[in-house]
C-alpha cells in the first residue's frame, strides 16, 4: 500500500488499464456482480474526502498525502447479482437462496478479488495504490455518486503516481504472522 502521491493526473488509458484487470477477476458463477466508481482529478474526489470525514480526517495530518491521490476508485458489491444468478436453473440445486444460506457472501468475495487485482495491476504500472475502509455510514457518499439502491462499497482505492513521504502503516510494526502460525499442513497442528 502507498500512502503519499504525487500531484500528477494519470492518463485516462492507465486507469483503464488497472480497472481492466479488475474486470478479469474471477467471480462465482461468472456473476461479475461488482461496480466502479472512478473519480478522477480534485473536483471529483474533493466531495469523496468530504463525505467520508471525519474517519479520513482521523490521525491528525495522516490522511493529507492521501488526499492528494489524483484517482479514486470505489468497489461496489451487488448482493442480488448473486441470489439471482444463482437462482438459475445450473444452480438453483445448490440451495443458495435465501441469502442466510451463504456461507461467504460471494459478492463480497467477488468485489475484494478484483480489487486486489486492481492494487497489483497499479503495482505493476508503477502506481501507487491504497486500499482503505470507509469506516462509516457510506449512504451520503453513495447518494452523491447517484449509485443505486443494492450495492454496498467494500472500501476504496486511493491511486496515483507514488510521492515523496510515503508512510508505512503502523500496523506493521506488528510483524507478519510465520507460517508455522498460519498454515496447516493435513491438519490443524497446534502451537
Ligand atoms: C480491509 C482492509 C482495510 C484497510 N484499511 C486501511 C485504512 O483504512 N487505512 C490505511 O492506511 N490502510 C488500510 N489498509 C492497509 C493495511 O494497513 C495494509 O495492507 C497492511 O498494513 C499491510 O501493509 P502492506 O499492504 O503495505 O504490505 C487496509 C487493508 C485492508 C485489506
Amino acid at each position: 500500500m502507498a500512502r503519499a502521491f504525487a500531484d500528477v493526473a494519470v492518463p485516462r488509458e492507465v486507469v483503464d488499464a488497472v480497472l481492466d484487470a479488475g474486470l478479469r477477476a474471477p467471480s462465482a458463477g461468472f456473476s461479475q456482480g461488482w461496480a466502479f466508481v472512478v473519480l478522477e482529478g480534485r473536483e471529483q474526489t474533493a466531495p469523496f474526502w468530504e463525505l467520508t470525514a471525519p474517519i479520513t480526517s482521523a490521525g491528525g495530518g495522516r490522511w493529507g498525502r492521501r488526499k492528494q491521490a489524483p484517482v479514486l476508485i470505489l468497489p461496489l458489491a451487488n448482493r442480488q447479482a448473486y441470489v439471482d444468478r444463482y437462482a438459475e436453473p445450473d444452480k438453483a440445486a445448490l440451495g443458495l437462496d435465501p441469502v442466510a444460506a451463504w456461507q461467504a457472501p460471494y459478492w463480497l468475495v467477488d468485489t475484494s478479488f478484483a480489487t486486489m487485482t486492481m492494487l497489483l495491476a497499479a503495482t505493476n504500472a508503477g502506481l501507487g495504490a491504497l486500499f482503505f475502509a470507509l469506516g462509516r455510514d457510506d449512504r451520503e457518499l453513495l447518494a452523491h455518486l447517484g449509485v443505486p439502491g443494492g450495492y454496498q462499497a467494500i472500501g476504496a482505492i486511493a491511486l496515483g503516481w507514488p510521492g515523496d513521504g510515503d508512510v508505512r502503516s503502523g500496523s506493521l510494526a506488528r510483524g507478519r504472522r510465520p507460517r508455522r502460525e498460519t498454515v496447516h499442513y493435513g491438519r490443524w497442528a497446534g502451537a
